[in-house]
């Protein structure tokens, strides 16, 4: 168990290289299910939900192989996962089941399970599938889809990722062409798109609310990198916008992270764009108010960091959390190391300004872990950040050590070598 101990640090400095997204690269690995020829994906990050998508890909037939920060996936037979388990280490296991039911005809998969942040259902998934001809439903804990799929017009409810991605994947080699609007517009679908049409798929319109799919009979495997990680990007930057520092986050694409960027320049931080990435300087002063929205709006996996940055900029901040419904667990850890937030459903009222102080508080999910460590490192005292469930090491890579190279004193000891 991850405990990570954290002393207050008045400036960072200096230069990070971001990795590749997570959540670019979790879709791809499911894609690749849908190529006849091994796929190879570059710059991995070492990431626990890359380990766990590897063995949901392993429990549907496929082969993957770890060289460093590379992986190939291979596909000889496909198959539905049967381990319960697996699948619910991550939301992403449901991303197979597109993929499965296009190649097979049939597929039924464990729900998948994710961060506890709202209901997550996978009503949207569905109602697409069934559009292309498919049977879908969910039954006895099993996301069920069967039938050969057939190009169809979907209209999204709402914008979800993992619904777009699921659909984009199905529709690749559904037989016909897949008009999908309200479709989400994350950077993430975009590289999903990018790698399908690598493999041979034919798709118009990544990054438009409507996405149009030509399905072709067999896609083969590629080599690919995916995008820099916005949101990690994101969080450094919230980092860096906590104390008088100056950093440079090598690799980041500012283009991803407009909405972030302009609350942070609102806020009074310094953002300046080059080839090599983003350099921040000087720390927010004044309070911002944030709403969370689909792309390009203000992303939800950045509202926690935000609101400790939030938590240290002068004045009232009102957060207005759309995506999920039980996105605010961070602000119950952070009153308790002094902040001054108030909660009422989606809305949050934080009075910036307060002293924090280190005190034992609790990872409960993943970007809530990751807002507490950057609080950690403005409060005075010492803070015990218990990580008990691994969650951040899910989505960051040894965000300690990037911290800390940055001039943060962070330390971590869970018994285990690192
Ligand atoms: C992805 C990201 C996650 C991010 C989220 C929103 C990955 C691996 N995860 O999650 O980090 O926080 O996008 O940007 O890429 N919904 C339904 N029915 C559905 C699907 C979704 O009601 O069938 C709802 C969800 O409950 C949620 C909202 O839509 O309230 C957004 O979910 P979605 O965009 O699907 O997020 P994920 O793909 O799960």
């Amino acid at each position: 168990m991850p405990v990570y101990t954290i002393r207050p640090s008045l400036s960072l400095r200096g230069e990070v290289t971001v990795n590749t997204s997570k959540n670019a690269v979790l879709p791809i690995m499911a894609a690749a299910l849908l190529c006849n020829t091994p796929v190879t994906l570059r710059e991995v990050p070492e990431l626990t939900d890359v380990d766990s998508m590897a063995r949901v890909l392993s429990a549907c037939g496929a082969k993957v192989e770890k060289s460093g920060r590379e992986l190939t996936i291979s596909v000889r037979q496909l198959l539905s996962p049967r381990d319960a388990a697996v699948m619910r280490r991550l939301r992403a296991s449901v991303l197979v089941l597109g993929p499965l039911c296009a190649r097979t005809g049939e597929a039924e998969v464990p729900l998948p399970g994710g961060c506890a942040i709202g209901q997550r259902p996978i009503d949207i998934h569905l109602r697409g599938l069934k559009a292309m001809g498919a049977e879908a439903a969910q039954e006895n804990n099993l996301a069920v889809a069967r039938g050969r799929l057939t190009g169809g017009s979907i209209y999204l409810d709402f914008p979800s990722v993992g619904a777009t991605e699921n659909l984009v994947m199905a529709a690749s080699l559904a037989h016909g062409v897949t008009r999908i609007e309200n479709a989400a517009k994350e950077p993430e679908i975009i590289d999903l798109c990018d790698f399908l049409i690598r493999c041979g798929a034919r798709i118009l319109g990544a990054g438009t609310g409507t996405i149009v799919i030509d399905g072709v009979r067999q896609l083969n495997g590629t080599e690919y990198t995916p995008i820099p990680d916005r949101i990690e990007a994101g969080t450094l930057a919230c980092a860096a916008a906590l104390t008088e520092g100056s950093i440079l986050l090598s690799g980041a694409r500012s283009d991803h992270l407009r909405a972030l960027l302009f609350k942070l320049r609102e806020s009074g931080v310094l953002v300046q764009e080059d080839a090599r990435g983003l350099c921040l300087r000087g720390r927010a002063r004044r309070a911002v108010d944030v709403r969370t929205l689909s792309y390009p709006g203000f992303p939800t996996d950045l509202q926690a960091p935000m609101m400790t940055v939030c938590c240290k900029a002068k004045g009232q901040s009102v957060f207005l959390e759309t995506i999920f419904e039980n996105r605010y667990m961070h602000a119950v850890s952070l009153c308790r190391m002094g902040a001054d937030i108030r909660t009422e459903g989606r809305m949050a009222v934080v009075n910036g300004g307060q002293p924090l102080y280190g005190c034992t508080v609790e990872a409960t999910d993943l970007r809530a872990g990751a807002a507490l460590m950057l609080a950690g490192m403005i409060a005075e005292g010492q803070t015990e950040l218990v990580d008990e469930a691994g969650h951040i090491d899910r989505g960051y890579e040894r965000l300690d050590q990037k911290l800390a190279q940055l001039g943060a004193d962070i330390e971590i000891s869970d018994g285990k070598p690192r």
